[in-house]
């Protein structure tokens, strides 16, 4: 029977064994992963291999450098032994490992799962080839293969008696997407096989012809090196850009291993692949450098451009998003800004934080800060800032006094926490810099929905920084910096009965937000910047 065949019996199996429900989630959740684009994303055909060391389940170590040396390499990432599909195509693997090695080349099998699960995989499909024990998927973040199982499929995972967080050694079910690759002894890959659906797999026969490609060059290479030089032309073919790629990346080498290093190199392969990708033209990087200049230029004490440019685009937003991991329920994460200003002024419950004349309409924003269990959170900080009815900030408003709209407060023992600032507005960023040229060029416009920003935090729970919007903003669809999230929209109430006005001890209207934080636990951090206060001229 085919690979092929053996996957597709299993689909069959794993379909009708499924409810419609299960099947829907699983679908979607393949749909997902294909949409993230995460198979085109990965390592692929012409891209040089990290070159890297793992432990082999039969001890020492393997080294892709090493085994290179011997001649191709063929590569499979697989998922765990707790995936039929995995262990279909490890089987297929083992009986094509004669063919494989005929070729002169080496195989070698790659996954996330601690040595004792790894063991019984290697047992029960009975493996002689090296498999490999990927600690925290580091290689397969190298090959940029890696993705998070969806939590949906994971509870069904679950039920089934199959924790892969825990196989894994990690926190949270994070897995390589099943990859075959086959490297040539350069250490190039000259065959990659990655698929958004997990029961998709790489044809042996296929691998197998590409070795054969492989070897019939290598006979080819080795007849002609006695040719001379004239004969070969060697010494006159061009320089590829994808071998430019490969050099920079050799040339920040000493940094491997390091996280200066994992960034660096991606953004070397991503920019270098952009620039292959729309054929950027030498005038075009120059612009694109002029623009980032005049970002520096325009930016000072009280404005930052480049925080703007990263809001703008998005980049922001998908950054806070994968960093957060808040729990399901608590409190999310939206953009800081670039008008946060450390040191606002403490303040006690119940104050009143509009402190300049016709700030705005008076708003009280109250409730209690919870942990994840509904327990309250006593002496959790709010550290809030707004604009005023104008939709300016202090910091870049001189006529209103330092530090207005902005201050600090502390949950009572019962968690509770209550202050008075104004009705948040609608506001517009920016747009007398080069971001507003780029929002004019896009035909994007630059308001941003009514926002109130908070940054919540205590010991013991994570710091979030985060924006609440007021539910009845034109702007909350479009907003130009994309940080609204539906848990963050919020209603005030209007209050302007007699009663209830006596009742807050107030004498005109006001609006009413009633909100309660629920916060992660974890590690407090801090917001990592703040702006300065514009001078007045
Ligand atoms: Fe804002």
């Amino acid at each position: 029977m085919s690979l092929e065949d053996e996957l597709e019996a299993r689909r069959q199996r794993a379909y009708a064994q499924r409810s419609p429900e299960e099947r829907k989630v699983r679908a979607a959740a393949v749909t997902a992963v294909a949409n993230a684009q995460t198979a085109e994303r990965a390592l692929g055909e012409g891209e040089p291999i990290p070159r890297f060391q793992l432990p082999s389940i039969e001890g020492g170590l393997a080294d892709a450098g090493l085994l290179l040396e011997r001649g191709p390499l063929v590569i499979s990432f697989y998922r765990g032994g707790w995936c039929p599909y995995c262990n279909i195509e490890l089987r297929s693997l083992q009986r094509w490992l004669p063919d494989i090695e005929a070729l002169g080349a080496s195989l070698v099998a790659i996954s996330p799962e601690m040595p004792d699960r790894t063991l019984m995989t290697v047992q029960s499909d009975a493996l002689t080839f090296p498999v490999l024990f990927d600690k925290g998927n580091e290689v397969a973040r190298q090959f940029r293969l890696t993705h998070q199982i969806d939590p949906q499929v994971v509870r069904y995972q679950l039920g089934n008696g199959n924790d892969v967080a825990a196989y894994n050694g990690m926190d949270t079910a994070e897995v390589p997407l099943p990859a075959t690759y086959v490297i040539g002894a350069d250490g190039v890959v000259r065959y990659a096989f990655v698929d958004a659906d997990y029961t998709r797999r790489a044809d042996p026969e296929v691998l197998v012809g590409v070795l054969r490609d492989l070897a019939a060059e290598r006979d080819a290479t080795s007849g002609a090196a006695s040719a001379p030089a004239s004969a070969t032309g060697a010494g006159t073919v061009a320089m590829s850009s994808e071998q430019i790629t490969a050099e920079v990346l050799a040339a920040i080498g000493r940094a491997s291993g390091t996280r200066t290093g994992e960034i660096l190199s991606a953004v070397i392969r991503h920019t270098h692949d952009l620039a292959r990708e729309v054929r950027l033209q030498p005038g075009e990087l120059l612009a694109a450098a002029d623009f980032l200049r005049r970002c520096g230029d325009i930016s000072d004490e009280a404005r930052h451009e480049y925080i703007l440019l990263s809001d703008v685009l998005g980049l922001t937003m998908v950054v806070d998003t994968e960093a957060a991991g808040v729990a399901d329920g608590a409190l999310e994460t939206s953009v800081l800004g670039p008008f946060y200003r450390a040191g606002a002024p403490w303040q006690p419950n119940g104050a009143n934080i509009s402190r300049g004349t016709g700030d705005g309409e008076p708003a009280r924003i109250h409730g209690r800060i919870l942990d994840t269990s509904g327990t309250p959170v006593t002496g959790a900080v709010l550290d809030v800032w707004g604009t005023n009815g104008h939709g300016l900030y202090e910091n870049v408003d001189p006529s209103q006094p330092d530090y207005n709209l902005r201050g600090r407060f502390r949950s009572a023992a019962d968690g509770s926490y209550d202050l008075w600032t104004v009705k948040p507005v609608s506001y517009p960023i920016p747009d007398d810099g080069p971001v507003g040229e780029l929002l004019a060029v896009t035909g994007r416009h630059n308001m941003r929905p009514a926002h109130f920003h908070v940054i919540a935090s205590a010991d013991g729970y994570q710091s979030v920084v985060t924006e609440l919007y007021t539910d009845d903003d034109p702007y909350l669809g479009s907003d130009a910096v994309f940080g609204v999230k539906p848990s963050l929209v919020v209603h005030y109430d209007h209050i302007d009965d007699s009663q209830a006005l006596a009742a807050a001890g107030r004498s005109e209207p006001y609006w009413d937000l009633e909100y309660d934080f629920i916060l992660t636990p974890g590690q407090a951090s801090s917001a990592g910047f703040s702006t300065g206060r514009r001078r007045a001229v």
